[in-house]
């Protein structure tokens, strides 16, 4: 199930970084005020990295994902992705939002072969990994119907399969998995790393959930409250590949229990 796994971890170049941001700001100018969500972050993310990003809720999470996309503009500071300083979406990057954002007047196929279609590729080509990405989120046989003939937790997994379909090699996910049920969410979780294993992308991981950001993550980012900062990066020293009884092994519980109390300490916890 998890082939060439010794080979994907060294194949991950430690000194490489895929996103360099430096001190980076964003100011939002709000009907109250200006209003500073994200005041000096600084990272690196390394290639083939899997990086869990957890905060507080409103500290900057989504703000600094629609950044690193080049979908929003930021205030200050510097940020390369790709080795080259970023200048807007572009094809090595997928995003999956926090909400599923699918188009009411298209079906589901048609959806997941959007960006596809804005980049003017060959949808015809995508069209089979399309249906197989489909089949390996469990929508089978949904190709063909809308939006609002799905649950919400569907909804999400297709946005998932529309950032995929391109194969991009850096993969930004806003609480992707918010929506789903328990098991499905665990399910989801296996076969993210699974995709990630095989592929080797480099993925930005929002969650709320402590579990799923160390189940999931090389290293786990903790920010403040807003105005974001980083605080704390966490090292996650599990084997891979991971599989679920390792959430109630003493070692991921003394992660969980290191990141819950940085919470505390940094905001709210929601
Ligand atoms: N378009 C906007 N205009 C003004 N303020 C905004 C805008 N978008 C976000 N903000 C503010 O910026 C801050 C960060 O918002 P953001 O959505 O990035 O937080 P978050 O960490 O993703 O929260 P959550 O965990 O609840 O999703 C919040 O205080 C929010 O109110
Ligand atoms: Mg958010």
């Amino acid at each position: 199930m998890y082939p060439d796994v010794a080979e994907v971890a060294q194949s991950v170049d430690s000194t490489s970084s895929i996103i360099e941001a430096r001190d980076v700001t964003k100011r939002y100018a709000a009907s109250s005020g200006e209003v500073v969500a994200l005041d000096g972050v600084s990272f690196d993310v390394r290639d083939g990295e899997f990086i869990s990003l957890v905060g507080p809720s409103g500290c900057g999470k989504s703000t600094l994902l629609k950044i690193l996309a080049g979908l929003l503009p930021y205030s200050g500071g510097t940020i390369k992705r790709s080795g080259a300083p970023l200048k807007g979406p572009g094809s090595d990057v997928g995003m999956v939002f926090q909400t599923p954002v699918l188009l009411p007047w298209r079906t589901i196929i048609e959806n997941v072969l959007l960006p596809t279609e804005f980049r003017r590729l060959n949808s015809d080509s995508y069209l089979q990994r399309a249906r197989d990405l489909l089949a390996l989120v469990g929508l089978a046989g949904f190709e063909n119907r809308y939006p609002h003939e799905l649950s919400g937790g569907m909804q999400q997994r297709a946005s998932i399969v529309r950032a995929l379909v391109q194969d991009p090699p850096i993969l930004l996910m806003d609480e992707p998995f918010g929506a789903l049920d328990a098991m499905t969410r665990e399910q989801m979780n296996v076969e993210l790393l699974r995709i990630w294993n095989q592929n080797r992308k480099t993925v930005v991981f929002v969650t709320h959930s402590i579990a799923e950001s160390v189940f999931l993550a090389d290293r786990v980012f903790v920010m403040t409250a807003r105005p974001g900062q980083i605080a704390e990066v966490i090292d996650i020293d599990l084997p891979r590949p991971r599989e679920l009884s390792m959430i109630n092994t003493e070692h991921f519980g003394r992660y969980a229990t290191r990141i819950r109390a940085l919470l505390h300490s940094k905001g709210d916890l929601s």
